[in-house]
Order: C-alpha cells, then sequence, then structure tokens
C-alpha cells in the first residue's frame, strides 16, 4: 500500500494567502482521497505494490486496459497534490541559486518567467494545473495539464506546481482564481525547488 506524504507545515501556515481551512481539506479530503482509492482499486487487483506510483505511469500497459485510465487519474492526483504542496512553504520566498541562474538564461529575467507563469494559469481552461518541468534536453518549460494528468504523461519532469481545480482556492478566493495565482508566487519554496531541479541534473 502507498502511505501518505506528511505535510511540511501547519495548515495554517500559509496565512493569509491560503487559509487553514481549506489546505485541511484539500490535503486530508482530496489528496488524501486519490491515494485511498488508488490503493483500494490495486489492492482489488491483487497487485504486490512492487512499483512505486512513479512507476505505475511507465508501466502502466502491466495493467488491465479497463482500469488504465483510472490508474493514470488517481496516480497523478497523488503526484500532483505531492508536488503541489511541497512547491510551497512558509518560508524561503526569494528565488535564488541554480534555478534562478536557469530562469534567468531562459527567460530573461525571473518577472518575465513570472509573467509566462501566471499568464499560463489564467488561461487553463477547466480543472488542472500549470507546472514548471523540465524537458529532455534539461530545459525548463511551463506547461498546463488537465484534470490530473501529469506533465510526467508528456515525458517532462515537473519541479513546481499549481493547483487550479476549484477546490485549492473557492472557500477563500470564490471566482478570483486570478488573486489565488497572485498569492502563490508569494508562496514558492525555492529551497524544494532548487532541490528538485538539482536532482534532475545529477541523473
Ligand atoms: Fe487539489
Amino acid at each position: 500500500m502507498y502511505k501518505p506524504k506528511p505535510l511540511k507545515y501547519e495548515y495554517d501556515a500559509l496565512e493569509p494567502y491560503i487559509d487553514s481551512e481549506t489546505v485541511n481539506i484539500h490535503y486530508n479530503k482530496h489528496y488524501l482521497n486519490y491515494l485511498n482509492k488508488l490503493n483500494d482499486l490495486l489492492t482489488n487487483l491483487n497487485y504486490d505494490f512492487k512499483y512505486t506510483i512513479f512507476e505505475l505511469i511507465g508501466n502502466i500497459s502491466e495493467f488491465p486496459l479497463e482500469v488504465r485510465d483510472d490508474i493514470l487519474f488517481l496516480a497523478g492526483g497523488v503526484i500532483n497534490h505531492e508536488l503541489y504542496f511541497d512547491s510551497m512553504s512558509p518560508k524561503n520566498h526569494e528565488p535564488s541559486s541554480i534555478i534562478l541562474d536557469k530562469i534567468n538564461k531562459q527567460y530573461g529575467s525571473y518577472d518575465n518567467f513570472k509573467k509566462e507563469f501566471i499568464g499560463n494559469a489564467n488561461v487553463l481552461v477547466g480543472s488542472g494545473y500549470t507546472s514548471l518541468a523540465v524537458n529532455k534536453e534539461g530545459d525548463l518549460i511551463i506547461i498546463n495539464t488537465s484534470n490530473q494528468d501529469s506533465p510526467l504523461f508528456y515525458g517532462l519532469k515537473p519541479i513546481l506546481t499549481l493547483d487550479l481545480w476549484e477546490h485549492a482556492y473557492y472557500l477563500k478566493y470564490r471566482n478570483r482564481k486570478d488573486l489565488y495565482i497572485d498569492a502563490f508566487f508569494k508562496l514558492i519554496d525555492f529551497d524544494s525547488l532548487n532541490n528538485r531541479y538539482e536532482k534532475i541534473q545529477t541523473k
């Protein structure tokens, strides 16, 4: 059985940008629901849990055709939420280190990058995510994905993600998704972002 990844901060740690109740419901009801449903589905298939959740995606052809979409949806839901919660922190909000160098090289400046990321997030239709990912050439790419698709499904390695499902912001921001998107930039954990980026570089 897959185990939940604990939240690295308290529910109220992202206040005032994301309220405690939203983080609590998002983690305990939405994220854990994906994890529990994935465990239930795989248990019903008598699966031996030999793969990590990430490995399930690359080996999806080993599972019966009729459950592949469900497995990908639930595994994506787990992976996306774990990265989303890890993308934020009550501290470490200054862009820094090697990821900032790479952003400057590719986008000209951090402000340009931010503008492009926010632009992508604001045009996402329906439920999904805007992510920063690394492609096979080692370059950064900003990508929108629908529902619980992960950039991993497209051969990209996500290092930062913003959950744009309404449950991520509706309690506090209602229809002002744009304000929630701006708030996310006050919460980005650059230490963890650098760590993920560095890990990809050393592979
Ligand atoms: Fe979510």
